[in-house]
């Protein structure tokens, strides 16, 4: 089957707190959009008015919030993002590139919280419309280098502390191994450039541009 030259792309960008992925996202768009192609930035959670109060309420909610109440409002915001945003960009033949996606919920509310990965893959098949990204950047970091990064006031999530981070990038990891081919290996301790330029080498193969 020969692939429509309309068709869009979906790239996605992971890692934890701190590693550089919205530097990043906003470059690719940048340079997608210097050659000529329609590109949009979204973040997850939130992304349109729905998630964006979704995205509050993980984010800056006082009470303590159950872990499984937790992963399914983040996979409610993204099936939100995915039905009125993602999807009818793709199908318009732009590029999405999302600054976290569903490899996100895997990572923390999984590796994080401890929640059972294989359950969280189908409530996120579910949440996702089966839209599956065509690339993946994991930014790897350490914790240590994270903290330095960090700005001081840190969101309910960001506040959990080394070990919690810690399991996070431990399933990110296993995140790229098990799928080595569409989630990408990047080291976030590079400068800004070298991880810039590594990630658009992968863009370049993957999409004969
Ligand atoms: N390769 C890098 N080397 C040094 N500093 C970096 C690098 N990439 C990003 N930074 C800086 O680290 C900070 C965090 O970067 P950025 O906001 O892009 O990360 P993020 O992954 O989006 O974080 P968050 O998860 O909090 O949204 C920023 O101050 C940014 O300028
Ligand atoms: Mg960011």
């Amino acid at each position: 089957m020969t692939e429509s030259i309309s068709s869009g792309k979906f790239i996605t960008v992971e890692g934890i707190d701190g590693c550089g992925k919205t530097t990043q996202a906003e470059f690719i768009i940048e340079t997608l959009v210097d050659l000529g192609k329609s590109a949009k930035i979204v973040r997850e959670p939130g992304g349109d008015p729905i998630s964006e109060s979704i995205r509050k309420l993980l984010l800056h909610a006082e009470e303590a919030m159950s872990d499984r109440a937790e992963a399914l409002l983040m996979i409610a915001s993204r099936a939100q993002l995915t039905d009125k945003i993602v999807l009818p960009q793709i199908i318009n033949g732009a590029w999405v590139v999302a600054d976290r996606y569903a490899d996100s919920t895997l990572a923390y509310q999984g590796g994080g919280r401890g929640l059972s990965v294989k359950s969280l893959n189908e409530i996120n098949e579910f949440g996702t419309y089966t839209l599956k990204p065509d690339l993946t950047f994991f930014i790897d970091i350490s914790v240590d280098v994270a903290n330095s990064r960090m700005r001081v006031e840190r969101d309910r999530i960001e506040k959990e502390g080394n070990d919690f981070q810690q399991r996070v990038r431990d399933q990110y990891m296993k995140l790229h191994e098990s799928e080595p081919e569409r989630v990408i290996l990047i080291n976030g301790e590079q400068s800004v450039e070298e991880v810039r330029a590594e990630i658009w080498n992968h863009i370049k193969e993957k999409f004969n541009l």
